[in-house]
């Protein structure tokens, strides 16, 4: 049995949970389930990440204050992931006091270390807002290539990366007035600084489980200049005023930034988890630990997972996370989500569209190899496989079974074993699809969720040519007439589909568990949940009609997505 730490990114509290975002819980849900399943211990925990400068701008835009429009939008994240089947053990906030409290510990910690340095800097500051801009809200034309309208961090007609003060005419994005430069006192996590060089190339390295074209552009970031001396610059932590976010406790006037009690978050809300449950969180977070760490994060977040973060955690006596997985982008129809072509779709417009939630687990589950490869959801392939393999392939396994088993034999299930002593069709289909499980659970272990699902609708095929070379309507056309031994091989027939049909539930139960979990309770009336192992024992010996198992989706309904999304 092995124990696991889980998180998915923490979402921005200033809006809603589109399905971009959907691709990380997701991927993370499917992950964690497959462990659960598997009788492996795992907490999976996740927060809002409630600070920063948008959301405080947001909340003055919308006459709130942060403290409401975060309370807000914690309640929307906490329907918009139930509604997709994502199943934390706990979803949290960064502002809480728990976090609070780790947070001022980290940074003195770091502190002790010798590892925070102050630094008088020189910002762009906007004297019509009274406050210091960060980089996302100034706004010119790049040094590099004289685009206009560019951000002050970097060009995205270029890619140069550059500071906002080398801009061209800036202008805030706030007031459009021309801000000046002012000196301001900030703090640095001395990144730059030999000990934290050398931890992270030891600890990138030694960090088996980083995917390789995570490692390389590490090792990138980790280069050192033709003195030897480390590229990394720096890290700024701190903020002026007015901010939302953590008053840096031995400081007047200046606040953490948010990305340096974002990461701890995760140990927040683990901490809040572990009171409830009662637990010792220095189990978790302790360097003593036998958890695994798992961060699932998106591609453009990796800067600071694997480097901040981990630096972070080591110099101030924590464990430092076991595995980092990144993922790439979700794109649409082949180009970035975007409002005027209507496909920045939330998770709340796609369900109000009657669209199932499990539609789109399949279909990202389909799509994800555990790479940081960007993802196309291309809108007619969502359709076409969603209504051909879980309607088309897998239901319909059930559909053409469990109206028969009813009707000629009471819902009664043969046994397994009566099966094969019966067997008059010679049919190895249920050690197939035992053997095959065993390499869907290393794909799902690998997060390599498209070729799980590939191995299963492959076995899905087979369980309906079975059922094609067996024909049961025909037999059953002619009931009446028919010996004994007829009725007994469509028996077995019947019912080896149907227990083929439960094997391959559990096997898709990581990806579409609300529907499997109906299999099981309403037609196969099991009281307690399948778990993996129980693909190799599956005891069941009767089914019972159910309720509608799953809708194809219109075609209608996703274009009527797509455009009311513009
Ligand atoms: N708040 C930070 C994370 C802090 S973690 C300590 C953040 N939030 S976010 O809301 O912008 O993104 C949350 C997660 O969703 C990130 O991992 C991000 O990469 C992912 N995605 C956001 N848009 C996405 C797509 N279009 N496609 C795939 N993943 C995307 O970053
Ligand atoms: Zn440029």
């Amino acid at each position: 049995m092995k124990k696991y730490f889980v998180t998915s990114a923490l979402p921005y509290a200033n809006g809603d949970i589109h399905i971009g975002h959907l691709v990380e819980y997701i991927q993370t849900d499917i992950w964690v389930r497959l462990q659960k399943m598997r009788g492996n211990k795992v907490v999976y925990v996740c927060a809002d990440d409630a600070h920063g400068t948008p959301i405080m701008l947001k909340a003055e835009r919308e006459n709130l204050t942060p403290e409401e429009l975060i309370n807000l939008m914690h309640i929307r994240h906490k329907e918009d992931f139930a509604s997709f089947h994502i199943e934390f053990d706990n979803y949290y906030t960064t502002h809480s006091k728990e976090n609070e409290i780790l947070s001022s510990k980290v940074y003195f910690h770091l502190k002790d270390a010798g590892l925070i340095e102050k630094k008088i800097i020189e910002q762009f500051f906007d004297e019509e807002k009274k406050m210091f801009l960060p980089d996302r809200y100034i706004i010119g034309i790049c040094p590099k290539c004289n685009s206009p309208d560019q951000y002050g961090d970097s060009c995205e007609k270029c890619g140069a990366t550059y500071s906002p003060t080398d801009l061209i005419r800036p202008k805030s994005a706030l007031t459009g007035n021309t801000p000046i430069k002012k000196r301001t006192s900030h703090y640095f996590f001395k990144l730059s600084s030999q000990r934290c060089f050398d931890f992270l190339n030891n600890y990138v390295n030694s960090t088996d489980t980083l995917q390789e074209e995570a490692r390389n552009k590490i090792k990138e970031w980790l280069k050192k200049d033709e003195q030897g001396l480390s590229l990394l610059a720096d890290w700024d932590i701190s903020r002026d005023s007015p901010y939302f976010g953590f008053k840096i406790p031995d400081d007047e006037n200046k606040y953490f930034y948010v990305w340096l009690d974002a990461p701890i978050g995760y140990y927040a809300s683990l901490m809040n988890w572990c009171t409830s449950q009662k637990k010792d969180v220095n189990e978790y977070i302790g360097k003593e630990t036998d958890v695994e760490l798992v961060h699932f994060i998106g591609k453009d977040i990796l800067y600071f997972h694997a480097l901040f973060w981990p630096a972070m955690l080591h110099f101030s006596n924590y464990r430092t996370p076991s595995a980092i997985y990144a993922h790439g982008f979700l794109t649409i129809n082949g180009k970035k989500m975007s409002k005027s072509r209507g496909t920045f779709i939330t998770a709340r417009a796609y369900l109000e569209k009657n669209i199932g939630a499990e539609f789109l687990r399949y279909y990202f589950a389909s799509k994800l190899n555990g790479s940081m490869e960007d993802l196309d959801m291309n809108m007619s392939e969502f359709v076409h496989k969603v209504n051909g393999d879980l309607v088309g392939k897998f239901i319909n396994i059930q559909s053409r079974c469990s109206g028969f088993l009813l009707k000629y034999f009471d819902g009664d299930v043969l046994s397994r074993d009566v099966i094969v002593n019966m067997n008059s069709f010679n049919s190895d289909l249920e050690e197939k699809i035992e053997r095959v499980a065993e390499h869907i659970k290393d794909a799902y272990n690998k997060r390599n969720t498209s070729k799980a699902v590939k191995e299963i609708m492959g076995l899905v095929d087979q369980v309906n040519n079975f059922i094609q070379e067996n024909k049961p309507w025909e037999t059953s056309k002619n009931i009446a007439n028919i010996s004994v031994e007829e009725m007994n091989a469509l028996h077995c027939v019947l019912s080896l589909a149907i227990r083929c049909f439960g094997k391959l539930s559990i096997l898709l139960k990581p990806i579409i568990p609300a529907t499997c979990d109906k299999i099981e309770r309403e037609l196969f009336c099991q009281g307690n949940e399948f778990l993996w192992e129980d693909i190799y024992e599956l005891k069941i010996d009767k089914i019972k009609k159910t309720s509608h198992l799953i809708n194809r989706i219109s075609e209608k309904d996703v274009a009527s997505l797509v455009e009311g999304c513009k």
